[in-house]
């Protein structure tokens, strides 16, 4: 099974930003732990980053016909990005949302989610945890 794991704004700033919200460990920390969760798991995964809204519309759309799953932590776009919503429903790729923090229990702006529209699983809360979480979820559907 091949997944697409994706990562919005301000994430490649894991260990230097807001570290009491999203913890001490860097990106590559996440990435590792990403690609060692794959790796029991026995799941292919490719990981993108980016801090630009279309970028992440085009590696989606890219996504179609070549990838099985989306694990996507939208960051910042989650809470206004119609074109990302649009863009999973384009490709109608199988997508679970990861998030590091518990979104309901934070600003009110953050409690509303456009990708939640489309996935079929949302995972906050959590920290890297929440990534492997999704990875089982499509494990889980072998
Ligand atoms: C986040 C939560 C978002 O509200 C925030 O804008 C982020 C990270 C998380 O992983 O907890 O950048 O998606």
């Amino acid at each position: 099974m091949k997944l697409l794991v994706i990562n919005g704004p301000n994430l490649n700033m894991l260990g230097i930003r807001e570290p009491d919200i999203y913890g001490t460990k860097n990106f590559k920390a996440l990435e590792a732990f990403i690609w060692s969760s794959a790796e029991e798991l026995d799941l292919e995964v490719t990981l993108f980053q980016s801090n630009h809204e279309g970028e992440i519309v085009d590696v989606i759309q890219s996504a179609y016909g070549a990838y099985d799953g989306i694990v996507i932590n939208p960051a910042a776009y989650t809470h206004t990005s119609v074109a990302i919503l649009d863009a999973l429903k384009a490709v109608g790729i199988p997508t679970v949302e990861v998030h590091l923090s518990d979104i309901n229990n934070r600003d009110e702006f953050r409690k509303f989610s456009y990708v939640s529209l489309v996935a079929k699983k949302t995972i906050c809360g959590l920290g890297f945890e929440g990534y492997r979480k999704a990875l089982e979820w499509f494990a889980e559907q072998k």
